[in-house]
């Protein structure tokens, strides 16, 4: 796949300072990746599962570079709270359409940060009852873990930073960038100040 060159992004590359990842190195470790899931998964027929919103542009790249048979869902979670949220406890607003008993599941995530999104999304899932159930995450942000989760697939490790680009957000902009970059302390000091 071509990307745009970052220059092209120019209101949302002024807002970042420091490109950490490019595109070219996520294509890369993203078909790693997926080179070892068709490996690992064939004739098991596997459902990819991802969370929405964040998980979009890794869940289409890993998706069609996966070689073997494989089908996809989705869900999406939502704090009741941030009290809620730091108590492990969030909402399911979407529920998959696809009952998995049985069936051999990866859980792709965007990014895992204190691990409680994904614990209480496992457990969800665990209870019903599928055959395997691992997990592949493309971020991984170990510095403020709360719970540890087994991540059996992982891309790259991130500094305890607001980062943004190829899905991740911030306050729902810069997804789209095609690289992960830092975002300007005066972005996000100029909201908490306002
Ligand atoms: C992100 C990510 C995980 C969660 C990880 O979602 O997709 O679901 O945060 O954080 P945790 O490990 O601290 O629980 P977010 O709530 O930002 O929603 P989004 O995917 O719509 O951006």
């Amino acid at each position: 796949m071509s990307y745009r060159p970052p220059a092209a992004y120019g209101a949302l590359m002024a807002d970042v300072s420091q490109i950490l990842i490019t595109a070219e190195d996520i294509e890369q470790r993203v078909d790693e990746i997926a080179e070892r899931v068709s490996a690992d998964y064939a004739d098991r027929n596997p459902i990819l599962i991802g969370v929405l919103k964040g998980v979009v542009p890794f869940m289409a790249d890993l998706l069609r570079m996966i070689t073997i048979p494989v089908e996809v869902d989705f869900m999406a979670v939502s704090s009741y709270s941030p009290e809620a949220r730091d108590q492990g406890v969030v909402r399911l607003v979407k529920d998959l359409e696809m009952p998995i008993t049985g069936r051999h599941v990866l859980f792709v995530e965007d990014v895992i940060d204190t691990g409680l999104t994904l614990s209480y999304v496992l457990r969800t899932l665990r209870a019903r009852e599928p055959a395997t159930l691992e997990v592949c995450v493309l971020f991984n942000k170990p510095k403020r873990r709360l719970i540890d989760v087994p991540l059996k697939y992982k891309g790259f490790d991130l500094p305890d930073k607001l980062v943004v680009g190829w899905g991740l957000d911030y306050r729902e902009r810069y997804r789209n960038l095609p690289l992960v970059g830092l975002l300007k302390p005066g972005v996000f000091q100029n909201d908490v100040e306002a």
